[in-house]
């Protein structure tokens, strides 16, 4: 029997019905983007749609309309809510309707990011270096879109290893090399623990120096450890600063680390995940100016930039040092004088990833749209609704700031009269839950010198004063309500 080794595609077989159901979802999307504040901001997601989720491998196919209103049905309405201007949840990004479009479009052209002579990577070579200018970083830096800020990190610190190990650490790997290791503030993200174990420098290469009361790294108590490792016979390769720390927004003195790293001779690394894009805002830029001091920066562009996951930034000063770190020189992928193959790898031998997506598209038509004054405004616009919600929670008899808030995380919690410090951590615990399954505002929490609190993130360019009063309101109400119950 002889088959038809022609009879298949992923076409549609009927394009005008497919289109015409496209042009349906944009607008059922539109129709979701303008009434998101009239949605609660979080619904856990009820048990038929668990189970419609938990269903068995589909073998046989269904009709697209089908599938799509199960995606109505189950999928759609319960989200995480981060696009809910009363969303103040741990720094998640919001998204725009420009950001969605240019996803679609992206996804349309489907172009593949390694290099190559086209258009995309000139977008995305575009983006990397408005982003270094507005950064302070000088136009021949080398960087990379990536997936977030986790790996935009993770880069950076492969490169520093690379630069400063004192070895060729491509080759030989770890075995036999001294002891590595790289200082961060207690208050950096987790994410060094993470890319410490994957480059096989262990968890233990991070050392973790003291805070101050305003939660930037003590930069003597930093000195100190990287002498006493010196004479145990280890090897500092890598300071890393962070502006906009994930609990509290707090920044390192960036300018006291560079001269930390010179003195050293290591590497300095700034993790800006959220705080980076500050730099564009008129007032908060104060804050996080000395990053362009540093070797390399990491930021995202899902956080502070507004836009739909996925995508993040790391910038490398040094372009030869950022090859340095991954470049290989497989023929099948190598570079050829002309046709396609001219500037085969340049992206994927500054990174881990061969193929890459299009994520450029939606930060380049994210800047040419609102431009980096709008965006700059947007962000001083969240740093100050901030500032007006520890105002507000330092006027009020039952609330308490946990930490100072100078960028746009407030950590605060419901105090009552002799109340131990046990029930308050109960107290604000359930306060936390009955906030978020209100649906009508959504804090995360943190622990502060061991205290439980409330934390607000506000990172989202829909909220408003009102959003920030409601969640006053709730956690005042709640918070009457549970300690009148328990009293
Ligand atoms: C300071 C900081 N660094 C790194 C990260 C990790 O970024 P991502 O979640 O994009 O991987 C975060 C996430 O919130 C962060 O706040």
């Amino acid at each position: 029997m002889t088959r038809d080794i022609s009879q298949h595609t992923l076409d549609p077989d009927d394009w005008d019905e497919t289109r015409a159901l496209g042009h349906r979802m944009l607008d059922d999307m539109f129709d979701y983007l303008m009434s998101l504040r009239e949605r609660p901001a979080w619904v856990s997601p009820p048990p038929q749609s668990r189970a419609a989720l938990d269903a068995p491998t589909p073998m046989e196919g269904a009709q697209l309309e089908d599938v799509y209103q199960s995606f109505k049905e189950h999928i759609l309405p319960y989200p995480t809510g981060n696009q809910h201007p009363g969303f103040f949840g741990w720094v998640m990004g919001n998204g725009t309707p420009t950001g969605m479009l240019a996803d679609m479009l992206a996804s349309g052209m489907n172009p593949h990011l390694a290099g190559y002579d086209q258009s995309a990577p000139m977008v995305e070579k575009q983006v990397i270096s408005w982003f270094a200018d507005l950064l302070g970083f000088p136009p021949e830096s080398s960087g990379l879109l990536v997936s977030g800020g986790t790996m935009a990190n993770l880069n950076a610190l492969a490169v520093a290893r690379c630069e400063r190990a004192g070895f060729d650490i491509r080759r030989e790997g770890l075995s036999g090399a001294p002891q590595l290791t790289v200082y961060g503030g207690a208050e950096t993200h987790n994410w060094i623990v993470k890319a410490c174990e994957l480059t096989g420098l262990g968890s233990k290469a991070f050392r973790k120096v003291p805070c101050g009361d305003d939660y930037a790294i003590d930069v003597k108590a930093c000195r100190d450890m990287i002498r006493s490792d010196i004479e145990a016979g280890c090897k500092p390769f890598c300071l890393i600063a962070t502006v906009g720390t994930v609990n509290t927004g707090a920044s390192d003195d960036v300018a006291a680390l560079r001269a930390l790293a010179d003195e050293f001779g290591l590497w300095l690394h700034v993790d800006g995940a959220f705080g980076a894009l500050a730099a564009l805002a008129p007032e908060a830029r104060r804050q996080v100016e000395a990053q362009s001091l540093a070797d390399s920066i990491a930021f995202d562009l899902h956080k502070w930039g507004y836009q739909p996951y996925e995508i993040g930034c790391v910038i490398i000063r040094d372009d030869a040092a950022h090859k340095g770190a991954f470049a290989q020189n497989a023929t099948y992928i190598s570079s050829m004088e002309r046709g396609l193959a001219v500037d085969s790898t340049y992206f994927a031998d500054r990174g881990l990833q061969l193929s890459r997506g299009f994520r450029a598209l939606k930060a380049w038509m994210l800047m040419k749209e609102t431009g980096a004054d709008k965006l700059g405004a947007l962000i001083q616009q969240n740093v100050d609704l901030a500032h007006y919600l520890a105002k507000r929670v330092d006027d009020e008899n039952n609330l308490e700031i946990m930490a100072p808030a100078p960028l746009n995380i407030v950590c605060f919690r419901y105090v009552a009269p002799s109340t131990d410090e046990a029930a308050l951590d109960a107290l604000n615990r359930d306060i936390l839950y009955r906030i978020q399954e209100s649906g009508e505002a959504l804090p995360s929490h943190t622990m502060i010198k061991g205290r439980f609190c409330l934390r607000a993130c506000v990172a989202n360019h829909r909220t408003r004063k009102e959003d920030i009063d409601k969640l006053i309101e709730l956690a005042l109400r709640f918070g009457r309500e549970i300690a009148g119950d328990r009293a």
